[in-house]
């Protein structure tokens, strides 16, 4: 049997160039190895955009437009829009009991989120408590990995912490997942800062058109010590070469790019006209099967519903055994909708 994989994404935009890299990428390949489960997590996007519902609904098509054109295959990969598996829910009431306060303050991550969101001395306690939650969308399709970076870590290691305490207090129920670090580097931004991100506003989207990525391309940072073509020019940490290294699969074409660089003999223009042809080449296969899913719309509500299907026929099979271990399985309803018969 295959194992089983999972990830997920808060809805909350549209994705580009580096989550292309870092993750998407990843998926695609691991889709053929392994049963892969992905988390719209839109419960999770609210604990911080609460007051912007709107913004994370309307995200979650466009997240499905993203993983298609990104090569995402629905009949790989089971596409499971958080929100409407209640057995996540319960099941993040039952592993509250499994951790303490002090212990979910601690995770590095959420109290880095919430220095940076500035929640001061009203951090909601959903936003708190996210880390558990993770840990029910975990455990409910059983996954034994999951593909995550350095920043995930804490969420993994208190799945983990959850799941033996569980499996402790009422017997080997849970599967207890082992994360798989992905070796992929992060991605620069457009002005060379060290992580494209759509607050920056410093990104190349999946979704951007041929005319979006040579205006975006252009206006590129490069060697800021470089100031006419032929100075000698760095190629190592610029941004206009590690997007060469990325997207333009002519490696002659980029050694010889860098070659002249460094020996000041061509100029941004033609290192920048050569990387909007790359990532246009490389964007073009995503912008076609776009296009397809875009103009058949009913095809992404039937991925969402048969992925909803088959995530809460799968969660509830593990919400029965929890409850079962708990003794909270109990029988009274049955015998009601028996005698309703
Ligand atoms: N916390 C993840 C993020 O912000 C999203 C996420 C939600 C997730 N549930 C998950 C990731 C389960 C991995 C596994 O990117």
């Amino acid at each position: 049997m295959k194992k089983r994989i999972l990830t997920g994404d808060r809805p909350s935009g549209k994705l580009h160039l580096g989550h292309f890299v870092g993750s998407l990428a990843n998926r695609v390949k691991l889709q053929d190895e392994y049963d892969q489960y992905i988390l719209i997590a839109d419960v999770q996007a609210l604990t911080d955009s609460y007051e912007n519902p709107t913004k994370v609904a309307d995200s979650v098509r466009d997240l499905v437009l993203d993983y298609i054109a990104a090569g995402i295959d629905p009949s790989k990969s089971t596409i499971v829009l958080q929100s409407q598996v209640p057995a996540i829910a319960e099941l993040t009431i039952f592993y509250l009991n499994m951790v303490s306060l002090n212990r979910v303050l601690r995770n590095p991550t959420v109290k880095a989120e919430i220095e940076q969101k500035g929640f001061g001395d009203s951090v909601p306690a959903g936003f708190a408590m996210y880390p558990v939650s993770q840990a029910a969308d975990i455990t409910a399709f059983e996954a034994n990995l999951v593909p995550v970076g350095e920043d995930q870590l804490p969420m993994i290691e208190q799945t983990r912490e959850i799941v033996r305490k569980f499996n402790g207090l009422y017997g080997q129920t849970l599967v207890e997942p082992d994360s798989l670090i992905s070796e992929f580097p992060r991605l620069v931004g457009l002005d060379g800062k060290a992580k494209m991100s759509k607050s920056l506003g410093n990104c190349i989207y999946l979704s951007d058109s041929v005319e979006e990525v040579d205006r975006k391309v252009k206006s590129m940072y490069t060697d800021p010590t470089r100031l006419k073509p032929t100075d000698l020019g760095h190629v190592e940490g610029n941004p206009v070469f590690v997007y060469h290294d990325a997207f333009n699969p002519n490696r002659q074409e980029v050694e010889d790019l860098k070659n002249r660089y460094r020996h000041g003999q061509v100029g941004d223009v033609e290192v920048k006209q050569k990387l909007v042809a790359a990532v246009n080449n490389f964007l073009e296969p995503m912008r076609k099967r776009r296009a397809e899913l875009e103009a058949n719309p009913d095809k992404i509500d039937e991925i969402l519903r048969n992925g909803i299907e088959k995530g809460r026929t799968v969660s509830n099979e593990v919400l029965m055994k929890v409850k079962k271990a708990m003794k909270i399985d109990y029988d009274f309803m049955e015998y009601k909708s028996k005698e309703s018969r």
